[in-house]
Formats: C-alpha cells, sequence, structure tokens
C-alpha cells in the first residue's frame, strides 16, 4: 500500500479544479463533461457507459471484457433475479405492480427524491418496501447487509433483474425540489472530501487518476458513466453486487472503514454521480474488472 501511496504522489495526485467551484448542477455537470472531454478527446460520450474499457490505454482489458460478454458470467445470478422478481407475494401481487409502467423503463429516473418522505430513494429501498409492503419475509429484508453476502447478493440480483427492464434508458434524474439539491450538495461534499489513509477523494482516483493503473495491475474508471453498469458482477467477486458495496470497497481502498449499506450518505453519493451521468444508457447488469 506504502508504494502505491509513493506511485500517486509522483502521479501529481491533486484535487482538481472543481472542487473548489461554488456552481448549481446544471454547471457541474457542463464542467464534468468538459473535464473527461479533454481529457479523452478520443472517447466517444455513449462509451462512458462502458466502465474503463474504453478508455485508451485499456485495449487489452477490452477484448478480455467483449470476450466475457458473449457469455456473460452474471447471467446466473440475472435469471435467479428475474425469478424473484416474477415469484408472487403471499398476497399474489408481484414486484411490478409496486412500479409505474410494471416497472419498465423508469431505473433511468433512480435515485430519485421523494418529496413527501423527504429522502433520497434508490431501487433497492423501493424493491424492499414492496416486498415488506406486500407480506414478503425473504432474508434479504431484514439480513444486516453490510455482513450477510448472501442477502446482500439476492438484492443484488433483484435489482440488476429491475434495471434490465430499463436498459438502453438514458439517466435522467429531477433535481428541481429544494431538497433534491441539497441532497445533491451533501452527495457532492463527500465525492470530493479526502479520506482514509491514503487521504484520497472519489475525485482523486476517478477524475485525477482515471485511465492509469492503480498498484499497476487495477485500472481506474472515469467517474463519468459510473453508476450505469450496476448492479454488476467484478470478474474477481464472480457475482452480482449492488453499487453500494462497491463503494464500500472503494473507501476500504484509502484504508477508510467503510460506511454502511443503504446509508444516506450513500445515497446522495449515487444522487450526485448519477446525476453527473445524466444522458448516458443504462447497461446494467454489466461485468467489470
Ligand atoms: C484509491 C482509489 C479509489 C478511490 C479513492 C475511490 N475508488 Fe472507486 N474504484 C476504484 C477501483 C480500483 C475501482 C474498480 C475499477 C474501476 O472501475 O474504476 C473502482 C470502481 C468504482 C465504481 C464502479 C465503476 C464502474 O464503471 O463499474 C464506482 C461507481 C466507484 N468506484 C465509486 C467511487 C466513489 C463514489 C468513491 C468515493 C467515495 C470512490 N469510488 C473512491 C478505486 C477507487
Amino acid at each position: 500500500m506504502k508504494k502505491i501511496a509513493i506511485l500517486l504522489t509522483a502521479l501529481g495526485v491533486g484535487v482538481g479544479v472543481m472542487a473548489a467551484a461554488q456552481a448549481d448542477p446544471a454547471s457541474d455537470l457542463k464542467a464534468f463533461r468538459a473535464y473527461f472531454q479533454k481529457k479523452f478527446p478520443t472517447v466517444k460520450f455513449d462509451d462512458y457507459a462502458n466502465g474503463f474499457y474504453p478508455l485508451p490505454g485499456m485495449e487489452i482489458y477490452r477484448e478480455q471484457w467483449d470476450a466475457f460478454n458473449e457469455f456473460p458470467p452474471y447471467e446466473l445470478g440475472l435469471a435467479d433475479g428475474r425469478k424473484i422478481w416474477a415469484k408472487p407475494f403471499p398476497n399474489g401481487k408481484t414486484y411490478a405492480s409496486c412500479f409505474k409502467n410494471g416497472g419498465k423503463k423508469i431505473a433511468q429516473n433512480y435515485p430519485y427524491w421523494d418529496d413527501g418522505k423527504q429522502e433520497v430513494r434508490t431501487a433497492e429501498m423501493d424493491l424492499m418496501d414492496c416486498a415488506k409492503k406486500n407480506g414478503a419475509t425473504d432474508k434479504f429484508l431484514s439480513a444486516d447487509l453490510n455482513k450477510d453476502t448472501k442477502s446482500r447478493v439476492q438484492l443484488a440480483e433483484l435489482t440488476a433483474a429491475f434495471y434490465e427492464l430499463s436498459k438502453g434508458e438514458r439517466v435522467k434524474i429531477d433535481l428541481s425540489k429544494p431538497g433534491a439539491v441539497a441532497a445533491y450538495e451533501d452527495g457532492k461534499k463527500r465525492w470530493w472530501k479526502r479520506r482514509g489513509q491514503l487521504n484520497f477523494a472519489c475525485a482523486n482516483c476517478h477524475m485525477d487518476l482515471a485511465g492509469k493503473n492503480f498498484g499497476g495491475n487495477q485500472p481506474l474508471s472515469a467517474a463519468l458513466g459510473h453508476p450505469v453498469g450496476w448492479p454488476a458482477q467484478r470478474l474477481g467477486w464472480a457475482r452480482l453486487e449492488t453499487i453500494h458495496q462497491r463503494y464500500r470497497t472503494c473507501n476500504s481502498q484509502v484504508r477508510d472503514k467503510p460506511g454502511k449499506h443503504g446509508d444516506k450518505a450513500y445515497n446522495h453519493i449515487q444522487l450526485y454521480e448519477t446525476y453527473l451521468s445524466s444522458g448516458l444508457p443504462l447497461t446494467a447488469p454489466a461485468m467489470r474488472n
């Protein structure tokens, strides 16, 4: 780890100019897109929906990724998720009954600000509440998702089945309510805050170091497009996982105590990241390194 810290110092990591700027979400979005366009002029906007694979220098990973996508290893987990999605609750209803349009073509608006509840809602939250409201008692509804991997993976599989129904839809996040903007600002603050023993912000790895190799063998993605492939299956994890589990791992990588799965802080980061990916097509579930 020390080696990595030295390496990163050598790469000249420092929080970019965007951090200091006080700006509204629309200006943030403009600056954020411009940042990556300048950094990677050959990468087309829509390609950012595919993780780090389209970035310059990632051709070897890209070939491997294309090969995996012929028979994606997440198919097994996704099939389980589809089963949970379709299985009737004790009262005979299904998940589709809780969602507008039966759950089709709506995930591009997640996470969203619920003005009645005054909170950011993720797909996972709506899915779990739907199940509880209809009398389901599956273990993942009450398990500690920080510790119980099996339950968390089940939730990820169900969420993947939900996102699959919106594949290709373009991210559109409604920040018209003051509460939504406040949650976005909180997410933004957390995104730019340095943390852990490495003293790294999300922005250090996913902006400054995007397209570089972390520790020599772990390429780093650009933040643009971050949430659109999740839930995703990493080769090493060999199971579908939630985006909050990804965030937890990123926190651990800077040697910080990870946040809690489903925590408000993560919901706000997710809202921030997703807004900044506005206009990109959903690709979840996806394969990732
Ligand atoms: C020390 C470097 C580091 C820091 C800091 C870091 N991450 Fe990551 N992150 C990684 C690595 C490594 C990966 C896996 C490779 C990739 O996709 O970038 C990753 C992947 C991700 C992904 C998945 C991207 C995709 O396309 O699949 C998301 C989302 C993410 N990080 C969000 C965050 C957020 C939010 C923060 C701040 C709370 C953060 N990261 C901080 C190293 C970091």
